[in-house]
């Protein structure tokens, strides 16, 4: 998050692990017709080290039936004056891994030389380069070479790329006066999007491998087909694509998810942002109700974009909006295929889409919408998974219901279906089709009563339970308190959880209680000292469960350790354990960062997370606020004013001293 490039969500607009598949990456002709676009024969000669048989042996991941419990001594919190840089418990190892910048491993003009970051990002480097702030990421192991089972040394790494610090990007300390020109729009729509490279443990450590051809990039700019309810539909349609059946790129990908047959969903959130217009333009045409209820504003966030790129003046192409806030199924096996926008999920500001697969083989997303006072969305496809042949799987995710959640006070609650012709989802209140309803799926989920939440950020499912939790960030804005969401002026956010009844991912009712209402314990005010058993946390976004049960979360807020946060310290990563509520801080970071993204091989014993925004709103000064990590993974041994170093978002790879289970 930044202060103008992505704020905090807090202005209110509102009036498993997953049991998985057994032949994830089905018989070869399946897979290579799995998206449009055909596998090319550098990809077969790089895959030649194993048979396909053993891709069939899938997803599997196989998890303990028991709790792994924590055994690490937690870290100290990182308190002023802070430490520019990762700490992990003793015994434990971190290193960079890749950062902003960095080759990818992909064939081109920039891939072997190494950028120095005191210049200005170029589109053509970004091509070929680990994108700008990295969230959302998932590992998608290779099989196992001479066993069955699931590769620990090689795998695709996927990642999201959210957003771009313009001046730091542009390399200017003027963005905000500066002619914006179509080469600068160009290089920040490239470091946008989603980043695919090949890990591969070499020589015992695990190395991105270079060239791989797996390796790619998708960008701001990067076609996409759409699918699902709203492909076609008239307000997707524009000058560029009258057809209203390709979008140019996805951008704001927060956090992500993945599915069960091995794809990537890459999940647009704060797509408003990017737009704007001239303040004449808006004077004679202001904003309309659906402009309005997505946060569509003259400035945007700053990026001024539409200043020199028509696209993002939503005045000059009205519909372009309607094409972004949706989910994006990306198959990282098959380099050459083309992004899908899935309308069928919704159209709203998603932080990620988590897929459950239940015992009968019904898959089901968990969504939230993060802005204060939106929703919590479940889509269940219609279709249930099929474990022989993974082609089958291709278009599960168009055809479905999408609901929407209602908390009741008494620890039930609801899913209601967002369905064209039921509950008011009629002409009558402006919608004629399913297309009107998930393009608007904000005012139609409105109608229908839905919950209004503390930003919905992550989803984690229990490996074994199937139990659902979700964190919601923080909620300052709160006045109006109800049981799912007890707190007003709510600034440490909580965490909530719920099991579908009758332990059916299809459910259309839940149970749900509060897992842990995250606070300081040293606050003057009852209503901030939350109840954490262990070691206190504000603001939970990221949020993923390890195979053995362990409930890993990342924070997101200003990450200075002032204020509400002296005590607390920068943002970190815990481990909780969900039968003790026991949360043990296992990881802080460098100043002015977010923790998101998080994943481990499928042994548990190397863990990948991403550290975004280090230094954060760093543009229009050049004195930087953090150089991590070129200053080094610990940090500068000496705190420094060195302002000559960009900070750079980067992933971290974690290991344990003796090889054994992160976390034990
Ligand atoms: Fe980009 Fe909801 O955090
Ligand atoms: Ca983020
Ligand atoms: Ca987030
Ligand atoms: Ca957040």
């Amino acid at each position: 998050m930044s202060a103008h490039l992505h704020p905090d969500n807090n202005v209110t607009i509102n009036p498993s692990e997953n049991a998985t598949i057994r032949d994830v990456l089905a018989e070869f002709t399946g897979r290579r017709n799995f998206m449009k676009g055909s596998i090319g024969t550098a990809v077969l000669a790089s895959m030649g080290g194993f048979s396909l048989e053993a891709l069939a042996a899938g997803y599997v991941p196989s998890p303990s039936p028991t709790n792994g419990g924590i055994g690490f001594n937690g870290v100290p919190a990182n308190i002023v004056p802070m430490t520019d840089g990762i700490t992990v418990p003793n015994g434990y190892t971190a290193k960079v891994f890749i950062s902003w910048g960095d080759a990818i491993g992909k064939a081109g003009p920039e891939a072997n030389t190494h950028w120095n970051p005191s210049t200005a990002m170029t589109k053509a480097r970004q091509l070929t380069t680990w994108g700008s702030h990295n969230d959302g990421m998932h590992l998608f192991p290779f099989p196992a070479v001479g066993a069955s089972g699931l590769s620990n040394d090689r795998g695709l790494l996927v990642s999201n790329f959210e957003y771009v610090d313009p001046g730091l990007l542009n390399n200017t300390l003027t963005y905000g006066t500066d002619v914006i020109t179509q080469d600068m729009v160009d290089a920040q729509l490239a470091a946008h999007g989603v980043g695919v490279v090949e890990v591969r443990k070499i020589g015992g450590e695990m190395k991105v491998q270079r060239p791989s051809a797996f390796a790619r990039r998708i960008t701001g700019a990067t076609p996409c087909k759409v699918s699902g309810p709203a492909a076609g539909h008239p307000m997707l349609r524009t000058a560029a694509d009258p057809a209203g059946m390709t979008v140019l790129g996805t951008l704001n990908n927060c956090a992500h998810g993945y599915t069960p047959w091995g794809t990537y969903l890459a999940c647009e959130e704060n797509f408003n942002g990017y737009f704007g217009t001239t303040a004449a333009k808006l004077a004679a045409q202001p904003r309309t109700p659906h402009e309005a209820r997505y946060g569509v504003s003259q400035g945007g966030f700053g990026y001024r974009w539409h200043e020199a790129d028509p696209r993002f003046d939503f005045r000059e192409n009205p519909n372009e909006l309607n094409r972004h806030g949706w989910v994006v199924e990306i198959d990282p096996w098959n380099p050459n295929s083309m992004p899908v926008k899935r309308t069928a999920l919704g159209r709203f500001k998603h932080e990620g889409a988590w897929s459950v697969v239940g015992a009968d083989n019904s898959v089901a997303l968990y969504m939230g919408d993060d802005e204060i006072n939106d929703y919590i969305y479940k889509f269940v496809c219609a279709k249930k998974l099929n474990t022989k042949n993974r082609a089958a799987n291709r278009d599960l995710l168009d055809s479905g219901t999408l609901y929407v959640a209602k908390f009741n006070a008494d620890g039930t609650g609801v899913w209601l279906p967002l369905v064209y012709g039921q509950n008011g989802l009629t002409s009558a209140n402006g919608f004629n089709n399913q297309g009107d309803v998930v393009i608007m799926c904000r005012q139609a989920a409105d109608i229908l009563g839905a919950t209004k939440m503390d930003r919905p950020e992550w989803v984690a499912v229990h490996p074994t339970t199937r139990e659902v939790y979700f964190t919601l960030t923080n909620n300052s804005g709160r006045t109006v308190t109800d049981a799912a969401n007890p707190r007003a002026n709510n600034v440490y956010g909580h965490i909530i959880r719920f099991n579908e009844n009758g332990g059916d991912v299809a459910a259309t009712g839940f149970q749900w209680d509060i897992f842990a209402e995250c606070g300081d314990k040293l606050s003057s005010n009852p209503a901030r000292q939350g109840n954490i058993i262990g070691d206190d946390l504000g603001s939970p976004d990221g949020l993923w469960f390890d195979s053995d049960g362990r409930l890993w979360i990342q924070t997101d807020q200003a990450g200075d350790a002032t204020g509400n946060y002296a005590n607390i310290g920068g943002n970190a990563m815990y481990c909780a354990d969900p039968t003790t509520r026991q949360v043990t801080r296992f990881l802080t970071s460098p100043i002015r960062c977010e923790v998101t993204g998080v994943v481990t091989t499928p042994d548990n014993k190397t863990m990948f997370v991403n550290i975004q925004h280090p230094g954060e709103s760093w543009s229009g000064s050049f004195t930087s606020r953090s150089t991590w990590p070129d200053s080094g993974i610990n940090g500068p041994t000496t705190q420094s004013a060195n302002g000559a170093i960009k900070p750079r978002s980067a992933v971290v790879v974690i290991t344990k001293d003796d090889g054994g289970v992160i976390g034990t």
